[in-house]
């Protein structure tokens, strides 16, 4: 199965995906991981990106698809994947369609989470991860268990000043990427204010229904 996931910053893209890659044994690229991977490296490139994730704005077009079409060349995507936060703008879509089509394959679904901007304030501000095993959790949706409080870590770009300028790009940019899949027939919505858990539940019987309509 190959998904791409869209949804506004603190929607739950992250959550979901982790949830489907491993009930689907699915491959989870996730670019603003990708992202933030190259700006500790403190390269060049790595500061070029940094540039942009302290604005809250998107990286250059070129260089994420960079990015994603050298991981998807690899040989190890064979079972599928789910592409976090990517596309984010209609000229990433199109370019992501021509490379899958170079490889044979083709997008499955285009998953889009919806949650309100009123949400995703508070959800961002309680978000924390843990630097031993990725895991992201919430201080009151997800909280984590009390003996490694210490050592989690709050985003730099998870801030009250950042998260409205992260909106905003988000606005400004989806409208034509879920136009995009909406006419290709991939798009499926999902609300994304209830649990994880319920949330999750949802997009299991949305994509269960794709696969065997009727
Ligand atoms: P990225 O890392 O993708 O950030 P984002 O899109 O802002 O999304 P987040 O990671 O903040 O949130 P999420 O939707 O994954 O939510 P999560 O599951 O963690 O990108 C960062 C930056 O990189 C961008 O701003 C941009 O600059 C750049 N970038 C990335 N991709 C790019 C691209 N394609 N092109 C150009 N630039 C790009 O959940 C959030 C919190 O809420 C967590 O604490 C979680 O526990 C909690 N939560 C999750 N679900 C629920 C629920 N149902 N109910 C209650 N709480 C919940």
């Amino acid at each position: 199965m190959r998904l791409v996931m869209i949804g506004a910053p603190a929607s739950g893209k992250g959550t979901q995906a982790h949830k489907l890659t491993r009930h689907f044994n699915l491959d989870h690229i996730s670019t603003g991981e990708m992202l933030r991977a190259e700006e500790a490296k403190r390269s060049e490139l790595g500061l070029v990106v940094e540039s942009y994730l302290k604005r809250g704005q998107l990286v250059p077009d070129g260089l994420v698809v960079k990015l994603v079409g050298e991981r998807l060349a690899l040989n190890h995507l064979a079972q599928g994947f789910i592409l976090d936060g990517f596309p984010r703008t209609l000229n990433q879509a199109l370019a992501l369609d021509q490379a899958l089509t170079a490889l044979g394959q083709a997008i499955d679904a285009a998953l889009l989470i919806e949650v309100p901007d009123s949400a995703v304030l508070e959800r961002i501000t309680g978000r924390r991860a843990d630097p031993e095993t990725g895991r992201i959790y919430h201080l009151k949706y997800s909280p984590p268990p009390p003996e490694i409080l210490s050592r989690l870590e709050q985003r730099d770009d998870d801030t009250a000043e950042l998260m409205q300028a992260r909106l905003n790009t988000y606005h400004e940019r989806i409208a034509p990427v879920v136009a995009h899949y909406r006419e290709g027939g991939l798009l499926v919505a999902v609300d994304g204010t209830s649990s994880p858990d319920a949330v999750f539940a949802q997009v299991l019987r949305l994509l269960n229904s794709r696969r065997s309509p009727g």
